[in-house]
């Protein structure tokens, strides 16, 4: 089938970009091995809605590599690297793509590469299964199973469980230890501040920055932050994660009282206007906006819009919008995920984790199918093995339980 693409010429760039990633991605490269050898992709179709940057080319390359036909498409269209698209484009994937598309053209390239009769797919918010859910029922009975990437997807996948709208079995890749200790937590917690920094080129330290959300990618935001020599402070409409932010050192509050002290903000919730038209009235001159969680949804870019005196362009991925009384606030990337919009990524090795969970998680669902549908957890066998597996890629070492321990760590008698 046609990829549909920006630009076929860029797809040396694009080779480039894979090639440095593959070098980073020793768990990835061992899963390859693995899948090669046991075919058990072999003429199976695999649709793929993810952050189209390198380290998910790569992905679709390994599946490619085991025998599967993958059709991919981005899951967000400031994310899309039309090089990667190119490149991946020439490998054999095909690639329904393009950098900056719009709403209907995005919803289009979903729909496209739902179109190709999945029997595994990787989902990352939920658009793909949606789409197949809304306007490609025929196609439900077809498809084994497939993976969910991110905590907003999940959440989605959970209520269309319990409204039994699910069709076929879902594996909450997220909820792997494997993933958000490491993805959610150090990955947006790394480049979050890249995407802000690369942005901006402005400094961080002696900041006010203020973290919405304190859940797995706003304890990473946030301890960068910190490290940076910003002044964190975190909102929270969870008390638990409330009191565990100011345990570990930050100030909290809610964000009609930070809005007044902030110099740069990060939502990381999930959850819609986070900050709003209350919070953009009292905000300093200069506020710097942005948004880690899935939908841009986070900063409201409506209240923005109807509260601004004039909007303009002012850098690269940043939007001035200037108030009635002259208060400049920025937002940067459109308020999509800034770490992706704005910048690549997590890092090639964090990343390495959570899409070898994905291969093996596939491989799992071809392994089992007939699963009743029902958003299911990674096997733990799978989460461990992609921790060993880590594990001897950086050469570490770690004990295990003699029998002796072993029977001691089971036994209720002293
Ligand atoms: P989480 O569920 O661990 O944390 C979310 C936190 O936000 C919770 O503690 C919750 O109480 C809090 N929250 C909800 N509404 C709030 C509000 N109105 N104000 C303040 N706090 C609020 O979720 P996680 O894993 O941290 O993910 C957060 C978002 O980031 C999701 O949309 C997820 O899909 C996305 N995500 C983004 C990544 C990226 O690369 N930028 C990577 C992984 C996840």
């Amino acid at each position: 089938m046609d990829s549909i693409i920006a630009n076929k010429d860029l797809a040396p760039q694009g080779q480039l970009k894979i090639r440095w990633v593959r070098e980073h991605m020793p768990v990835l490269n061992k899963v390859r091995e693995e899948l090669m050898s046991s075919r058990i992709f072999a003429g199976k179709k695999v649709a793929i809605c993810l952050h189209l940057e390198a380290k998910t080319a790569y992905l679709a390359q390994v599946l490619h590599d085991a025998g599967a036909d993958v059709a991919i498409t981005g899951s967000n269209p400031l994310s899309t690297q039309d090089d990667v698209a190119a490149a991946l484009a020439q490998e054999g994937v095909t690639v329904f793509a393009k950098h900056g598309c719009c709403d209907e053209e995005y919803f289009h390239l979903v729909r496209r590469t739902a179109q190709t009769e999945p029997d595994v797919l990787i989902d990352d918010g939920g658009d793909l299964v949606h789409i197949l859910h809304t306007e490609l029922t025929t196609l439900l009975p077809r498809i084994t199973g497939g993976c969910e990437e991110t905590t907003t997807g999940i959440i989605r996948l959970r209520a269309m469980d319990r409204d039994k709208e699910l069709a076929f079995p879902m594996v909450a890749v997220n909820d792997a230890f494997c993933k958000h200790l490491f993805d959610n937590r150090y990955g947006t917690g790394q480049s979050t501040w890249d995407g802000i920094m690369r942005t901006t080129n402005l400094v961080v330290a002696g900041k006010t920055v203020v973290v919405a959300g304190y859940g797995w990618c706003g304890k990473g935001v946030a301890m960068r932050a910190k490290g940076l020599g910003g002044n964190v402070v975190v909102t929270e409409i969870d008390p638990i994660k409330a009191i565990e932010a100011r345990m570990d050192g930050f100030r909290v509050m809610s964000m009609a009282e930070a809005a007044k002290i902030g110099d740069i903000f990060v939502t990381v919730t999930g959850c819609k206007d986070v900050i709003r038209r209350e919070h953009f009235a009292v905000m300093r001159d200069g506020g710097v906006l942005c948004n880690a969680g899935h939908f841009d949804v986070e900063v409201s870019k409506r209240d923005l819009q109807n509260m601004a005196a004039s909007v303009t362009s002012v850098r690269d991925n940043i939007v001035e919008y200037r108030l009635e009384d002259g208060r400049r606030l920025y937002l940067l990337g459109e308020g999509r995920l800034v770490n992706l919009a704005c910048a690549d990524g997590h890092p090639a090795e964090i990343m390495d984790m959570t899409f070898a969970l994905q291969a093996l998680s596939l491989q799992y669902l071809l392994q089992n199918p007939g699963k009743v549908p029902a958003v299911y957890s990674v096997p733990e066998e799978i989460d461990h093995k992609v921790a060993h597996l880590k594990l001897a890629a950086e050469g570490i070492n770690i004990d295990a339980l003699t029998e002796d321990q072993a029977k001691y760590l089971q036994s209720w008698k002293v």
